[in-house]
């Protein structure tokens, strides 16, 4: 079982401190005070607090394998590294990224949504430590993989874009919207490196059960656009996927396709 979803509660703290932050709260003080007392709880039995964060944010899904076309399980140590790949998860119509960096990503990184809500991104998983997972809902105005086109893409060479000062700076590994040209780096939590975004795109969190090297997907992290992103294309993803319930949620298991499977032309650009 991966450590860094169910390290046990000491004696004496709720474990509704541990897992059940009413993260989808609109009263952002609210949610702080309660992260407050939920910290000063764990300080008083002696919890770090980086394990008391990382844990509190987990929005949780259905547990999903990633797996191959043919339905055996995607083994993690045989992922390739630096390869698009695309998995829809928590619902059947909404993409996420699924990517071996080749290095060990280490985690407990601070990160915050546009609405200002903290969290903190747990780092990669795997045997390397260097898979991780995100929404491949751009944060902007949610661009995304489709079948006839994608406009967002990782970018394992190097590629120029503008950072937020606007200078124009080269670098690999990164995940680059070309709709507006809002750029994001998956080593840090998809942070935003450039362009129009104001929120990172949001983590999905990932278990590797060691035992059979297989991959789960449990849930998210960070500032989800699932109900903008519904609110706005469901006609369209309708007619796309040929479901009524656009949110019809993943369970059991979850295909892993290349993106050039997932959507047939990628738009590439750079700065
Ligand atoms: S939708 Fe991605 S940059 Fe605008």
């Amino acid at each position: 079982m991966h450590l860094r979803r169910l390290a046990a509660a000491p004696a004496g703290v709720s474990i509704s401190c541990m897992s059940r932050i009413p993260v989808e709260t609109s009263d952002q003080l609210a949610r702080r005070g309660f992260m407050k007392l939920c910290a000063a709880s764990a300080a008083a039995v002696g919890i770090a607090p980086e394990l008391l964060a990382s844990t509190a944010p987990v929005k949780h899904y259905a547990r999903v394998r990633l797996v191959h076309a043919g339905g055996q399980a995607v083994a993690a140590g045989a992922l390739p590294v630096g390869e698009s790949l695309v998995f829809n998860y928590p619902y059947a119509t909404t993409p996420c990224f699924l990517l071996n960096l080749g290095r060990a990503l280490e985690g407990n990184l601070d990160l915050h949504t546009e609405a200002g809500d903290e969290y903190l991104w747990p780092g990669g998983v795997g045997p390397a430590s260097s898979i991780v997972a995100f929404s491949a809902i751009c944060a902007h105005k949610m661009s995304h993989p489709a079948k006839t086109v994608s406009f967002i893409n990782y970018r394992h060479e190097d590629v120029s874009f503008r950072d937020h000062a606007q200078k124009i700076v080269k670098r690999d590994g990164v995940i680059f919207c070309c709709s507006e040209k809002s750029v994001y780096d998956p080593a840090r939590g998809a942070r935003v490196l450039g362009g129009p975004a104001r929120q990172p795109l949001c983590a999905i969190v990932l278990e590797h059960d060691p035992a059979d090297d297989a991959l789960y997907a449990i849930g998210s992290r960070g500032g989800e656009m699932f109900e903008k992103f519904f609110a706005t294309f469901t006609p369209r993803l309708q007619l796309e996927w040929g479901l009524s319930d656009v949110r019809a949620p993943v369970t059991g298991s979850s295909t892993v396709l290349a993106i050039d499977e997932y959507s047939r032309t990628q738009m590439l650009c750079g700065g």
